[in-house]
């Protein structure tokens, strides 16, 4: 056997280990490992049965991602795992998988092909596949039917969602869940099928779960009906219905082949690399280059809030589901009282779901202690400030917390534009503050912006990211420029969505057409939703930042001195219902119409695909441009940030791959022809500029820097 999986004995029992730390992946020496000890097992005549086992926290996991990417790029060929499926399955001596920890993709592949699956209560099992822009490639569309049934296995492999052992026994994946010791619990399973001298079952030769014509077509029409809806622009979940249909319609072995093909499409196309791009962005984000390994972060037990807004509210609920008390301070009690009705409410709906138990809720409120002073913040590891975005305010606050905090307490300010060195300059402590930046609302938005000040220490910084992590966000470090680098990149592309209506295209068809291109919503419909006040204010606030006489929208203030907020006014760019669902305004039209036609503006037909090039180029320059400037570490931390934040598609990538995928000539190319017909706002950034005159791209840029 080799280290990656080890073999021993067990009187009449085999037991194959598998030892690949952290997560069993199935890295090359994991199945010839298995496939020895299987081969060993049958030659040995003491030997009456194998167990399959994980060793550490979990049986396999799944593939080794880096693995697939070898394949992609043609560095090698994929090691297919059928062989040892079948060696599996056709063993003459009976095969219990023994599973805890997660079973997924081939590790649940894996699993399917023994005779027997036990599992601890705390085993999850699934086909996640479809995360990564694939399906399940070793016959999992085929043998997952057959267990499960094909409603469970269609629902398993579209979602990628993983399931719990007691739904896996339910479902027929999983035949008993085992108290206690696994291995032992496994053992006396197989002892039991031993004994009764059964015959052990072949999941490939299993065929009555597999419905029938009747009962088949209205399912398959009705799951590709729903992805339609919940997997908008992805292949990967149509492709894996095709597969388990065809397990329905054909032979085992010829089902396996249609799996194949329909799995080496989707491993060599665009949307499998995006995805494993952002795959292994998210896992790249949290290394911070240069960062002391000796920076520790702070023990997170008490936290503080300041304000009890939209914010307050959303990061006090983060602390609350992590189980960490916070406090949370107001100036009145008539703030308090209806930033904690807020937060009930929201946790009331989440009951009334069925993802919430009573009791959970009262513990979660329980946590959060309403509070209109400071007493209490000095027994803070962390106090972040959420009040109103103003600068005096911010001030006085924090330098107020600089004389109640405990030394090494981190200090975060949620601003979402204001200059953090300017407020962190107020305290004695400048290293011990931060920026986090929370996306609303903030206890759903999965984004949390690190805001690194010049002083910021490095424990600070880690502490963040413990902090993220600890809230099931995903932390992205990012320099202290105006807006940071999601909204900075956001005016840009709110920006071309203004000029464009002014310009000719309807509002429908601008919000259509970044749709069409799979944003979660049009530019217009996410401006009524954040409101038009609070843009407008905005947009006035970065006047200051920018080089005067430059074209700025009109139609917009129009709106905002109409009284058309957006959804919140029942009509902003759209028309709404008291359901809030939009409706095109044929008034709107008219404004812009006219606006556009005072200010001298040749209104023109403008297509869907420069819509998308204005909007999304325009995210790219200035992604380029944060970039150059070092206010991003790497263009995948940029992707993370437009994924997470902001509801750029997963499969393109986010903006910074999807413009290598473009080519970085091309896009440049037409940033400058941009910049011939719209003028200073269309600068090419210095670093798009080199990068398409040399044929690089930034995925590349990343590696050069040695990330
Ligand atoms: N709303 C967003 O989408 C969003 C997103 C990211 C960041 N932010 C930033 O978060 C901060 C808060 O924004 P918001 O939308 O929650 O505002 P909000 O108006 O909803 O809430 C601010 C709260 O702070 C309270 N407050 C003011 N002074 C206080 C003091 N001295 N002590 C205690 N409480 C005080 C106010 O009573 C109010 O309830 C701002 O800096 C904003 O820029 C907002």
């Amino acid at each position: 056997m080799n280290e990656l999986v080890s073999y021993s004995q067990d009187n009449e029992l085999a037991i194959i280990t598998i030892n690949n730390p952290p997560v069993n992946a199935l890295s090359p020496g994991v199945p010839e490992g298995i496939a020895e000890g299987v081969a060993r097992a049958n030659a040995d005549d003491a030997i009456k049965g194998l167990v399959l086992i994980g060793g550490g926290r979990t049986f396999i996991a799944g593939a080794d991602i880096k693995e697939f990417g070898k394949v992609i790029s043609g560095e090698k060929k994929e090691g297919s795992l059928l062989p040892l499926l079948t060696a599996l399955e056709d063993s003459p001596k009976p095969v219990v998988a023994a599973l805890h920890g997660s079973a997924f993709g081939g590790g649940l592949e894996i699993a399917m092909a023994c005779h027997y699956r036990v599992a601890a209560k705390d085993a999850q099992v699934g086909q996640p596949e479809v995360k990564l822009g694939i399906i399940p490639g070793a016959a999992g569309t085929q043998r997952l039917p057959r267990l499960a049934g094909v409603a469970k296995a269609v629902e398993m492999c579209v979602s990628g969602a993983p399931v719990k052992a007691a739904d896996a026994l339910a479902a027929g994946l999983v035949d008993q869940l085992i108290e206690g010791d696994l291995l032992a619990g496994a053992q006396a399973f197989l002892r039991e099928k031993i004994a009764a001298n059964a015959t052990h079952p072949r999941t490939r030769e299993r065929n009555d779960k597999l419905g029938d014509e009747a009962t088949n077509t209205p399912l398959f029409a009705a799951a590709r009906e729903s992805a339609k809806k919940t997997a908008r622009g992805l292949t990967a979940p149509f492709a894996a219905i095709d597969a388990v249909e065809a397990a329905t319609k054909l032979s085992f072995d010829e089902g396996v082949q249609v799996e194949r093909k329909l799995f080496e499409q989707c491993l060599f196309s665009d949307q499998a690399k995006a995805l494993m791009h952002v795959f292994f962005a998210e896992r790249e984000v949290a290394k911070v280059p240069g960062l002391s390994p000796d920076a520790k972060s702070i023990e997170i037990k008490q936290a503080a809030i300041i304000g009890a807004g939209t914010m307050g509210g959303g990061i006090a609920m983060n602390f609350a589901n992590a189980g960490v008390p916070v406090l949370l301070k107001e100036t009145t009690q008539e703030a308090l009282d209806r930033g904690i009705a807020t937060i009930t409410k929201n946790y009331s709906n989440t009951v009334k779901k069925g993802r919430l138990t009573e009791e959970a809720m009262a513990e979660r409120l329980a946590l959060i202690t309403p509070t209109l002073g400071y007493d209490g913040f000095e027994n803070a590891d962390v106090i972040i400030e959420a009040v109103f975005e103003n600068m005096a305010l911010k001030k006085e606050i924090f330098a107020e917390l600089d004389k109640r905090a405990k030394p090494g307490a981190l200090l975060a300010s949620n601003t979402s534009s204001l200059n953090l060195d300017e407020i962190a300059a107020t305290t004695s402590r400048a290293s011990s503050v931060i920026g986090l930046h929370f996306f609303s609302p903030a206890n759903v938005m999965r984004l949390l912006e690190i805001v690194r000040g010049k002083a910021t220490s490095d424990e600070a910084i880690a502490s963040a990211f413990a902090l993220g992590k600890l809230m099931k966000k995903v932390g992205v470090l990012v320099g202290n420029c105006h807006g940071f680098v999601g909204n900075r990149m956001f005016f840009q592309y709110m920006r071309e969505g203004h000029f464009l209506v002014e310009e000719g295209a309807s509002v429908e068809a601008v919000d259509k057409a970044l749709t069409d291109f799979g944003m979660a919503m049009g530019i217009l419909a996410v401006d009524d939703m954040a409101g038009i006040d609070v843009g407008v204010k905005v947009r006035q606030e970065n006047a200051k930042h920018e080089a005067p006489g430059r074209r700025q929208p009109l139609v917009v203030d129009r709106l905002y001195e109409m009284g058309r907020y957006g959804q919140k006014t029942g009509a902003g760019w759209y028309k709404y219902d008291e359901n809030r669902r939009a409706t095109p305004d044929p008034a709107v039209a008219a404004l812009i119409e006219k606006t556009a036609q005072a200010a001298g503006i040749t209104r023109r037909e403008i297509g869907a695909r420069e819509i998308v090039e204005r909007c999304v180029y325009a995210l790219i320059n200035e992604g380029a441009k944060i970039l150059d400037e070092g206010y991003a570490l790497r263009a995948g931390d940029i992707d993370i940030v437009y994924l997470n934040g902001y509801g750029f598609p997963a499969w393109r990538g986010g903006p910074m791959w999807y413009a290598d995928t473009v080519g970085l000539k091309t896009v440049y190319d037409r940033v400058c022809e941009f910049q011939a017909q719209h003028g200073a706002w269309w600068e090419p950034a210095p670093l798009l500029k080199r990068l398409a005159e040399t044929g690089g791209t930034f995925a590349a840029l990343g590696k050069a820097k040695g990330d």
